[in-house]
């Protein structure tokens, strides 16, 4: 790679946006949508840093064509949204809202009338409330259950979609929501920590299988994971091993299930007893080819050897001198040693990035722009890192942006700003930040420029 060059993407690539249905939709209570585990943790006091919730967001669920105008108004060529399963069905189990059903089929005919593809996701975590009541994704029964939803979605979608992506972050669902209790369920319980993460896996297999039935158009149907490079924090044994054990249960313990059948052997070991429960067969459901793989990038951890954090004896420090998000350390090179050991280890035939982004503290500049330049730094930064891995043969063909639009970033509520475009809370105004015209150029060009970061406060 030239130092300096501009850096142009392969024809055909995917630049689009990704989205949470919990966190833009709002509307939680009409058309029929019954109450989620979100709804239930976030009208709980202390949940949500602000004390805001989801309840409204960014009304997404009323204002869908304005913002599939901002898409098309940037050029994007796609869009990954997930469906709400409350919306579809309300009890989880049982009856079809049809009113929601309408609200996906409206949003995707809005899409493809602009050219932007749909990329669905099946599961971004607002999961329904009666479902939980009933143990949830620690309770077996769950795995078909999503199976079945899986299939409406697809019966009245799948004529017009055929980008499906069954599971979000299945590691953060599972540790946020049911080990450290951050996240809805908000859980402690490492039984049911394990259990999930199973479950959710064994329910990904399934409704591929679902998907690819019902779908009347060949369908490509993928999972995406949160992963990260591990780092040890000294060039010890005792911190390479805690870096190898946190790699193992939060990385590994998704992708060799996938890809390999089993689950990292290592881990079984270490935590033997709260392994997760499996069944004959389900490794087999669980490692059926995959038509992508879906990477979420943000960031790394860095780990060091901690005798009493249970049940790891790992404990993740931050470096000094490094710099920080309101969220995490930025760390863009981890993207392309990510990509790059993705290749080596389980070899993808064909990898999206469904999310990478960073928070910035956006505000409206005295002539009401938004000059994000941290912001477009952190995505360009991280396109070089992609591009990178691409001139190595790592099959990426996707980029989406987290995110489209400001929104409620779950436990942080309105404290923490991804979107291309400024969200006024109040009045619900959109504004296009100097971020999102910036990307509308990197898709213009299919292409970044590596040394640029945009001409600084020109008037508009
Ligand atoms: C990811 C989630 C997404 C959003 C970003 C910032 O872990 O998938 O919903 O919260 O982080």
């Amino acid at each position: 790679m030239a130092e300096g060059s501009f850096l142009r993407f392969p024809d055909g690539f995917v630049w689009g946006t990704a989205t949470a249905s919990y966190q833009i939709e709002g509307a939680w209570n009409e058309d029929g949508r019954g109450p989620s585990i979100w709804d239930t943790f976030v009208h709980t006091p202390g949940k949500v840093c602000d004390g805001t919730t989801g309840d409204v967001a960014v009304d997404h669920y009323h204002r869908y064509q304005e913002d599939v105008n901002l898409m098309a108004g940037l050029g994007l060529n796609a869009y990954r949204f997930s469906i709400a399963w409350p919306r579809i069905i309300p009890e989880g189990v049982g009856a079809v809202n049809e009113a929601g059903l309408d609200f996906y089929d409206r949003l995707v005919d809005a899409l493809l009338e602009k050219n932007v593809t749909p990329y669905t996701t099946l599961f971004h975590w607002d999961l329904p409330q009666a479902l939980q009541n009933a143990g949830g994704w620690a309770n077996r029964d769950i795995c078909q259950q999503f199976a079945d939803y899986a299939a409406v979605v697809v019966e009245r979608l799948g004529d017009r979609v055929s980008h499906w992506i069954t599971h979000n972050e299945p590691a953060v669902h599972s540790f946020l929501g049911h080990f450290l209790g951050v996240h809805a369920p908000g859980l402690t319980d490492p039984m049911a920590t394990f259990q999930t993460i199973h479950h959710l896996l064994l329910s990904h297999g399934l409704a591929m299988k679902a998907v690819r039935a019902a779908a009347r158009k060949l369908p490509e149907v993928g999972i995406t994971h949160n992963l990260a490079p591990v780092h040890p924090a000294t060039d010890t044994d005792a911190d390479r091993e805690a870096a190898r054990r946190f790699d193992g249960v939060f990385n590994r313990m998704f992708l060799d299930p996938v890809y390999r059948g089993s689950y990292p052997e290592d881990i079984g070991r270490l935590l033997e007893i709260i392994m997760p429960k499996t069944e004959a067969g389900d490794m087999d459901i669980i490692s059926a080819p995959l038509d992508f793989l879906g990477v979420n990038y943000y960031t790394r951890h860095v780990m060091k050897h901690e005798p009493d954090v249970f049940p790891l004896q790992a404990e993740e420090v931050y470096p000094e001198g490094r710099e920080y998000s309101g969220m995490w350390e930025i760390y863009e090179p981890g993207m392309y040693e990510l990509l790059t050991r993705l290749k080596a280890d389980y070899s993808p035939g064909k990898i999206l990035i469904t999310e990478n982004g960073i928070p910035v503290p956006d505000g409206k500049d005295f002539d009401g722009n938004v000059r994000d330049y941290r912001r477009i730094r952190y995505v360009r930064d991280n396109l070089v890192q992609v591009y990178r891995a691409i001139e190595d043969d790592v099959p990426v063909q996707g980029y989406f942006h987290w995110t489209m639009t400001d929104n409620f970033e779950w436990a942080f509520g309105h404290t923490m700003r991804f979107g291309l475009v400024y969200v006024d809370f109040a009045s619900q105004k959109r504004t296009v930040k100097e971020s999102g015209r910036w990307f509308a150029q990197v898709v213009r060009d299919n292409g970044v420029a590596p040394n640029a970061s945009g001409p600084p406060f020109l008037p508009r």
